[in-house]
């Protein structure tokens, strides 16, 4: 089925506005993601779907179209440089600095939740019998309903496992009779799923120590990245990082200071 170059604009130029994704050159794609589903919904073209679509004041059908738009691709383990950080650098300044021992952690744009599940685990794994001592909680958050309700159930297939540490199968993973792995719930309970959309304000109550945001500025154009890093830095602790994918550059004259390929960090009152 073919979407017109009207209809493409338009529904491109709403996606861009609402939820940052550029979508200019991939009308292919969307058309390919889009058609099934479009189909199975008993719509003979796309015209006459998407006058539905922007006639739902609910904004529920739009979601569904982003979740099928949305590159949902994610692994554990993925760029273990932050996890290595995390643990060498990030947890040790963090014991050393925070007295209240109050830990917050957000993973935006977390997809089927192997990011923040895979911090979690660090987590207890580097504080052991220390982490009762910390309050500790990682949010998660995403646009896409079908990739949170995945998240929340946290099983994944023994495949997924493979670049984990084997101990934390058994650590942290129950095995499911039909050889699936879910989270623990000790693990599961250490994270909160939200929908967020990263292009609109921040209003969580606390500020974060740790905003992981990974290959999901991607498709965002420089002035979209720019605003919410800002947004970001303003929602960091002072002292507090940002981790973004390796393969993302953050726009030049941030207020964040580059500590290493990928790893940001705001200065605290009293740094030189
Ligand atoms: C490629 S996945 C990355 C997952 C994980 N961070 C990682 O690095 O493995 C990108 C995720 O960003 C989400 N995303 C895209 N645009 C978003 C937006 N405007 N607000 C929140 N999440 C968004 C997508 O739904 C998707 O789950």
């Amino acid at each position: 089925m073919q979407l017109n170059n009207e209809d493409f604009q338009r529904l491109a130029k709403i996606i861009k506005t609402k939820y940052g994704l550029n979508l200019l050159d991939k009308k292919i794609l969307v058309e390919s993601r889009l058609t099934n589903y479009v189909l199975d919904c008993g719509f003979d073209d796309f015209t006459e779907y998407l006058e539905t679509v922007y006639a739902d004041r609910s904004g529920i059908e739009m979601t569904n179209i982003i979740s099928r738009l949305t590159t949902n691709y994610t692994y554990f383990m993925r760029e273990s440089e932050h996890f290595r950080h995390f643990t060498e650098k990030f947890l040790p300044e963090a014991e050393r600095r925070m007295t209240d021992r109050e830990l917050r952690i957000w993973s935006a744009g977390c997809s089927y939740g192997n990011e923040p599940y895979n911090f979690a685990m660090c987590l207890d794994n580097y504080f052991g019998v220390r982490h009762s001592l910390w309050d500790s909680k990682i949010l998660a958050t995403d646009i896409s309903f079908n990739a949170l309700r995945m998240a929340k159930r946290g099983v994944f297939a023994e495949a997924a496992l493979k670049e984990l540490p084997l101990d934390w199968r058994m650590k942290y993973f129950n095995k499911n009779p039909n050889g699936t792995f879910q989270v623990t719930d000790e693990i599961r309970n250490n994270v909160v799923f939200k929908y967020h959309n990263l292009m609109e304000e921040i209003s969580f109550k606390k500020k974060f120590d740790l905003i992981v945001c990974r290959n999901v500025m991607i498709y965002f154009d420089e002035q979209t990245k720019r605003d919410l890093i800002n947004r970001f830095y303003e929602a960091t602790e002072e002292g507090g990082y940002l981790y973004i994918g390796h393969a993302e550059s953050a726009p030049k004259g941030i207020g964040y200071k580059m500590i290493q390929p990928a790893v940001f960090r705001k200065p605290a009152k009293g740094d030189e």
